[in-house]
């Protein structure tokens, strides 16, 4: 075999999916990523996307060749499809080898229907939530950007109160991160004064993100009390929460924990707090620390308020998809965490990451119900 005959056997394919969810703008590559696992010797095609944070032409003029939406499902077998979220409810046996987020591990609803399609077709999933590095973390993850978000939000609704004592109004997702930050620093130049955050789990990779926005809009350091296991260790509740103007929750909840606040806190006359981010939004988790609220708020309603009988009033922040407010950020980010690995697809039968994800596929393939495919 002569080598340009071994090149074309060996070429890997790398299928860039549209995303259909409703309101995402993210996606798994962008032009600069795309562009270097072309440089590495992928072929890597992009789905057109009407919706995407990047036009085409970002990767048109990459030098990626563009193909047309929802092309995948009848690409070639051996074509590798990456994609962020789930896929579309459809039928449908899956042949190829997916990449992306399926959320069917965990036994959420119906998650056997959502898994049983792989097996069905002889296809895989190679879950991007459980990627992990040799010791055992995720190799990708969206956390930096839903702590800068949700502390973003979190100012804009503490400015909402002391201005006019009005919610946050609904808000859209922003072109880039700059422009966020240029209006919150607008905006808190008008209040004339800069709140006080107190951000749990600030070591943390969402934490480090409600920090980094606290920065970059000129919030004092000594006004950003930045807590993590150590200073929670003595156990909750917490007055210096009801003390902060803001409370970002970042925290990653791996067991029961005492109460961070209870509503006896909360109703302190002389409270100063105006709102709570729980960007863990572990909210109905009957462990959540923060149990003075129930829903999960969204972008077209981000607060809710908490039923409080003394003080000012007090909105909780739930949202659940905070990155998605800056998607082009959130991308870049997750895209190049995801850089390494994706760069590994040549050897996705031998290399750790996809072979221990491949492991985790069967895993739970071998666990669903007689029948299932
Ligand atoms: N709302 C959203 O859109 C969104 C997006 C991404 C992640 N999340 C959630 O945010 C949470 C945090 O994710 P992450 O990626 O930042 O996790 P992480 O593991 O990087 O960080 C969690 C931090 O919390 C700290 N922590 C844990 N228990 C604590 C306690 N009792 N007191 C003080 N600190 C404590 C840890 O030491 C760590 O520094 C997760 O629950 C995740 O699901 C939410």
């Amino acid at each position: 075999m002569d080598d340009s005959n071994f090149h074309l056997t060996t070429m890997v394919t790398i299928h860039l999916r549209s995303e259909t969810k409703p309101m995402e703008h993210r996606s798994a590559l962008t032009p600069t990523t795309a562009r270097k696992l072309k440089d590495a010797g992928y072929e890597v095609l992009i789905e057109r996307s009407p919706t995407r944070i990047f036009d085409d032409k970002e990767f048109e003029d990459q030098g990626l060749e563009l193909v047309p939406e929802h092309s995948w499902k009848t690409a070639p077998k051996d074509r590798i499809i990456l994609g962020l979220k789930e896929l579309e409810e459809e039928d449908f046996p899956l042949i190829h080898k997916h990449v992306s987020f399926a959320h069917c591990y965990k036994d959420q609803a119906g998650w056997e229907k959502v898994l049983a399609r792989y097996p069905a077709g002889k296809g895989t999933l190679y879950d991007l939530e459980f990627l992990q590095d040799e010791s055992g973390r995720r190799v990708a993850a969206f956390g930096f950007y839903a702590g800068f978000a949700g502390a973003a939000l979190g100012v804009q609704d503490w400015i909402a109160r002391v201005t006019e004592d009005k919610p946050l109004v609904p808000v859209e997702h922003y072109p880039n991160e700059g422009v966020l930050v240029d209006e919150l620093k607008a905006a808190l130049a008008k209040v004339g004064k800069t709140p006080k955050v107190l951000v749990i789990g600030a070591l943390g990779r969402c934490g480090k993100g409600a920090v980094d926005l606290c920065q970059k809009i000129g919030i004092p350091d000594s006004k950003i009390v930045k807590w993590d296991m150590a200073e929670t260790a003595k156990g909750g509740p917490f007055h210096e929460i009801v003390d902060a103007d803001i409370f970002v929750n970042c925290i990653y909840l791996s067991q029961p924990i005492p109460k961070f606040v209870t509503m006896k806190e909360l109703n302190d006359p002389k409270r100063n707090l105006r709102v709570i981010v729980d960007v863990s939004a572990d909210t109905t988790n009957p462990h959540n620390p923060i149990p003075v609220y129930t829903v999960a708020t969204t972008f077209d309603k981000p607060t809710v308020p908490v039923d409080v009988t003394e003080g000012p009033s007090l909105d909780v922040i739930s949202i659940d998809h905070l990155p998605s407010l800056l998607p082009r950020e959130a991308s870049e980010f997750f895209s190049a965490d995801l850089l390494p690995s994706l760069l590994q697809l040549k050897e996705i039968d031998s290399a750790r990451v996809w072979t221990d994800a491949k492991k985790l596929f069967d895993h739970h393939v071998a666990r669903l119900p007689a029948g299932s495919y």
